[in-house]
C-alpha cells in the first residue's frame, strides 16, 4: 500500500503534467492540505519528495514551483529507463530500430569481460517520454541472457532480464558530451550537431557477472544528469 505522501506526490506530478506550466506556483500547503484531506506534514513531505526529484522548487517566502521542462536525473539509483521516466512523472515507450545477434566486437568483448566473438543480443532503440524522442539506446546482452524473440517494442530490457533471472544489481557509467550525428538528429528529431549526453553503461548482477553494455545518446536539451555529493569527514 502506498504511503500517503506518495498519493499525494502522485496527484501533485499528474497536476504538473496535464495543466501547469514551468515556473508556475503549484496550489499552497493549506489548498493542498483542505483538497487532500491530510495533514500539513503529509504534504510537506510530498512536495519535499517532489523537490527532490527535480520536478519543484521553492522559493523561500514566494512558495512552490514548477521546475523547468528538463528531465532531471537527481538520485545516483540504478534504474531503466522505462523507471526512470516513472519517476519523472512520464510515460517510456520504445521504437525498435533493429534486433539482432552478432559477434562482440573487441570494445563490447572488453566491457563485458567475455571472449571476442562471443554471440551477444543487440538492441537498438529510440527511446521517448509521453511519445518525445528522448534518447537513442545501442544495447548488448551476451550469449543466452535475452531471447530476442520474445521482446518487442513495448517490453522493459530489465523486466524481461529480470524475468529471466539476471537481474541488474550494479552498473559502471561514463557520461560524456557528443554532437548528434545525423542518423541520431533525425530519430531525435533535432538539428545536426545538436549536443547531446553520451553514457556507456556496463551493468551487471549481484554475483557480479557482466550483463549488458549499452550506450544511450540522450538529448542534452530535454535530460541532465544530477548527482547529490558529499565531503569525506576530516579523518
Ligand atoms: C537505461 C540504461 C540502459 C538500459 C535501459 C533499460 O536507459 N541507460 O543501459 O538498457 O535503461 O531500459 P528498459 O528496461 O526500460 O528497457
Amino acid at each position: 500500500m502506498a504511503y500517503k505522501y506518495e498519493t499525494v506526490a502522485a496527484d501533485i506530478r499528474a497536476m504538473v503534467a496535464s495543466s501547469l506550466s514551468p515556473h508556475q506556483a503549484i496550489p499552497s500547503e493549506r489548498e493542498l492540505e483542505a483538497t487532500h484531506g491530510v495533514s500539513r506534514l503529509t504534504i510537506r513531505h510530498a512536495i519535499a519528495t517532489l523537490i527532490d526529484e527535480g520536478l519543484l522548487y521553492n522559493v523561500h517566502g514566494s512558495g512552490t514551483f514548477v521546475g523547468s521542462p528538463t528531465l532531471f536525473s537527481k538520485t545516483p539509483k540504478l534504474t531503466s529507463f522505462t523507471e526512470d521516466m516513472k519517476s519523472r512523472g512520464h510515460e517510456a515507450s520504445s521504437r525498435l530500430l533493429t534486433m539482432s545477434r552478432e559477434p562482440a566486437s573487441t570494445e563490447t568483448a572488453h566491457a563485458l569481460g567475455i571472449p571476442a566473438g562471443t554471440e551477444c543480443a543487440r538492441l537498438r532503440r529510440l527511446r521517448l517520454a509521453d511519445g518525445e524522442p528522448i534518447a537513442v539506446e545501442d544495447v548488448r546482452v551476451p550469449g543466452p541472457l535475452l531471447d530476442i524473440e520474445e521482446f518487442t517494442s513495448t517490453s522493459s530490457l530489465y523486466e524481461v532480464l529480470a524475468d529471466a533471472g539476471h537481474e541488474v544489481y550494479r552498473a559502471e557509467q561514463e557520461i560524456k558530451a557528443i554532437a548528434l550525428d545525423e542518423e541520431a538528429a533525425h530519430l531525435l528529431r533535432v538539428p545536426l550537431g545538436t549536443p547531446a549526453l553520451g553514457v556507456s553503461r556496463v551493468s551487471s548482477d549481484r554475483r557480479g557477472r557482466s550483463i549488458e553494455y549499452a550506450f544511450t545518446l540522450y538529448r542534452a536539451d530535454r535530460y541532465t544528469f544530477q548527482l547529490a555529493v558529499t565531503r569525506e569527514a576530516d579523518k
